[in-house]
């Protein structure tokens, strides 16, 4: 058994935010340590897309590391990258505690966070010590008090001090925990906002970062093919899919009426594997090559990993799986990838 796994049954008795700032504070202890390992990649795990040269298909999803607090950490336990954020232009609480629960019987996390952020300026400042050699993503978001008329200022706003410091942008359209967000998923509201966005990318002279759109896994399938038009057309670089589902249906009894009984917020992890991956196909079938697709929502095995690049994925990325399993999942799922015993 390795460390994560000795400690786990003593962190998960700790409330789930206490015990994810406890390990982000001993996560930074671990940054500072000037021999950490450097990681190595098998060369067959190699990935281009978007333009970018990813060393492995595997990437940490966004909200783990809101602040890009632990770079070299996530570089060191092997992710090939890491989309930090969702950063908001300004500094917010998020929503009042509680706001995270796990469910790990059923490798089920259910967070109505709200975007805690320290900020983009606070974040664009700390991403100046990124480390060498990681591919980072930001994801960005708006703030709650900012009207959905106004969310194309917000975001602009949070590119302006992010765009500079990272590999690729992701605008976050789909977090249910911000109350309005996901209207911005229409294609009348998404036009205006991508064509915003990349017409702010080329002032800034970064037309060749890419630019990415993350969804939501609760679209309706015709919902799912407009969004692709509109995306297509607009010319950004990819899309992200999924982020975590407001739908209660995909918990099976008696731990569903658990999971009600903790009110608001979004379902990840296993339990969201099977909606996240039919909501992945469809958004496939639409594009028909046309752009790349980041899979995300629910993965947690080599062999979901190679499920969704067989289905056509470029990356995968994870979240709720590592809480339950730990960093020693990043080289389980490498190893996974790279033989031929899925
Ligand atoms: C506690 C928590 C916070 C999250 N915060 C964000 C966020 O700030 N921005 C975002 O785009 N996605 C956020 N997500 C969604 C994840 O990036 C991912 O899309 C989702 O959890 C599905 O992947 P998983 O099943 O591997 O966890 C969050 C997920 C969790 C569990």
């Amino acid at each position: 058994m390795d460390l994560y796994g000795a400690l786990r049954p003593l962190v998960f008795r700790l409330d789930p935010e206490t015990a994810h700032n406890l390990a982000f504070w001993l996560g930074e202890r671990v940054c500072a340590w000037p021999r950490l390992p450097e990681p190595t990649y098998p060369p067959a795990l190699r990935r281009s897309a978007f333009g970018l040269d990813f060393p492995s298909p595997l990437g940490l999803a966004a909200g783990l590391d809101k602040g890009a607090t632990l770079l070299p950490l996530w570089k060191a336990v092997g992710f090939g990258h890491v989309e930090i954020g969702t950063v908001t232009p300004r500094p917010q609480p998020g929503n009042p505690r509680p706001r995270l629960f796990r469910f790990p019987e059923a490798g089920l996390i259910l967070n109505r966070m709200g975007f805690n952020s320290e900020g983009a300026e606070i974040v664009g400042a700390r991403l100046r010590r990124r480390p060498a050699g990681l591919i980072v993503g930001g994801n960005l978001g708006k703030n709650k008090e900012t009207p959905e008329a106004l969310a194309l200022d917000d975001y602009r706003a949070a590119y302006r001090l992010i765009a500079p410091r990272v590999d690729y942008i992701a605008l976050n359209v789909s977090s249910p925990n911000t109350p309005g967000l996901r209207n911005l998923q229409a294609p009348e509201a998404l036009k205006p906002l991508l064509e915003g966005m990349l017409g702010l990318r080329k002032e800034m002279g970064l037309e060749r970062q890419p630019l990415l759109l993350k969804l939501a896994p609760d679209l309706a399938p015709e919902d799912l093919d407009a969004i692709v038009e509109v995306a297509v057309a607009s010319g950004i670089s990819g899309l992200i899919a999924t982020n975590t589902t407001l739908d209660r249906g995909v918990v099976a009894e008696p731990l569903r009426a658990l999971v009600e009984a903790k009110g608001a917020g979004g379902l990840s992890g296993a339990p969201l594997k099977a909606k996240a991956r039919e909501v992945r196909r469809r958004i496939l079938a639409a594009l028909r090559g046309r752009l790349p697709l980041v899979a995300c929502g629910g993965l947690g095995s080599a062999g979901d990993v190679q499920g969704a690049l067989e289905d056509g994925a470029a990356l995968a990325q994870i979240y709720s799986a590592l809480i339950f399993e730990g960093p020693a999942l990043i080289s389980r799922i490498h190893r996974g990838l790279t033989s031929q015993d899925l």
